[in-house]
């Protein structure tokens, strides 16, 4: 696609004249919710937006109320610019980039609990996070009222939280899950991945080799009850300070101590150096 300028809504109003346009002359639009410092990661998921709907809409916002008071709010990395370059060489159609006034008004005062699927992995080391992003996601859906929305696999408990919210409160939305985007190397790609150290970059790998390889194991019949200990020596030997390591049902996020034909992830969070990194496999089924 040759490059183009997107034009830009930077309040719900606008946003809705144009998706209200679409949906008056029976177009289909997809919604791909961010928080920008864009990476080929979140491109893929434009492209698979474009595959099932006349017309992309992508969000930036980086969502204050998904950030406890000691995370990286101050800090995250925040790039307009450089989005919308990266954008303006897809088909998109819309850029919707609000103001945090905009989207919390004054005296704002709801919050979304996904319970249960929200509970467990992610949700215990943070606790304010699956609220904060089912929040803002719900509002986006009502903003912008999307046939269909994409979410990364990277972020695979977040996927199915919405997923969970969508169908709980019959937003009338499809929402699709795509593959995690890797480096050469194997890291999952993440905005927060600029915060590594050069040291820490090299390291960074080991995360997802060591986790398809206990992923491996597993699928060869190896208890969990060996193969996570395990694991987790030796991503503390390789420098990486382990929040979790979990293998659970791939639907529900029930915890799950025998692999058998159920869709299997294992999943991980740990950190390295100051950077929290998140990421997941497939356990393949046993033969
Ligand atoms: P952000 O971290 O910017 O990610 C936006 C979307 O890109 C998410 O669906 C995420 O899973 C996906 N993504 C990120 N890295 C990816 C990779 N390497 N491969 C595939 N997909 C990837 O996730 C959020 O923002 C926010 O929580 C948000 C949903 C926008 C709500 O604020």
């Amino acid at each position: 696609m040759p490059k183009h300028q997107i034009p830009f809504a930077r309040t719900v109003a606008n946003l809705r004249a144009q998706v209200d346009a679409w949906h008056a002359a029976n177009k289909t639009v997809a919604l791909v919710p961010t928080m920008g410092a864009l990476h080929t990661g979140h491109l893929s998921l434009v492209k698979l937006a474009e595959t099932h709907a006349d017309h992309v809409v992508v969000s930036i916002f980086v969502n204050p109320t998904q950030f406890a008071a000691n995370e990286d709010l101050g800090t995250y990395p925040r790039d307009e610019v450089g989005d919308v370059e990266k954008l303006s060489a897809h088909k998109v159609d819309l850029i919707y980039a609000p103001t945090p006034e905009e989207m919390y008004p004054e005296g704002f005062s709801t919050t979304i609990a996904v319970n249960g699927i929200s509970d467990g992995l992610c949700g215990s080391s943070r606790p304010h996070f699956f609220g904060g992003v089912a929040t803002v996601v719900a509002k986006l859906f009502l903003q912008c009222r999307p046939d269909v929305a994409v979410f990364g696999e990277k972020d695979y408990q977040q996927l199915l939280v919405i997923r969970r919210m969508a169908r709980d409160l019959d937003l009338p939305v499809n929402v699709i899950g795509a593959p995690i985007v890797r480096e050469p190397d194997g890291l999952a790609m993440s905005s927060r991945n600029a915060y590594l150290s050069e040291v820490d970059r090299k390291t960074a790998p080991k995360l997802n080799e060591l986790l398809r390889s206990a992923a491996n194991l597993l699928a060869e019949g190896r208890a969990t009850s060996k193969v996570i200990p395990n694991l987790k020596k030796r991503l503390s030997e390789a420098g990486f300070d382990v929040d979790y390591l979990e293998v659970r049902h791939a639907e529900t996020l029930a915890p799950l101590d025998i692999i058998g034909k159920t869709p299997t992830r294992l999943f991980a969070a740990a950190i390295l150096g100051k950077t929290r990194l998140i990421d997941n496999v497939v356990v393949p089924a046993p033969r």
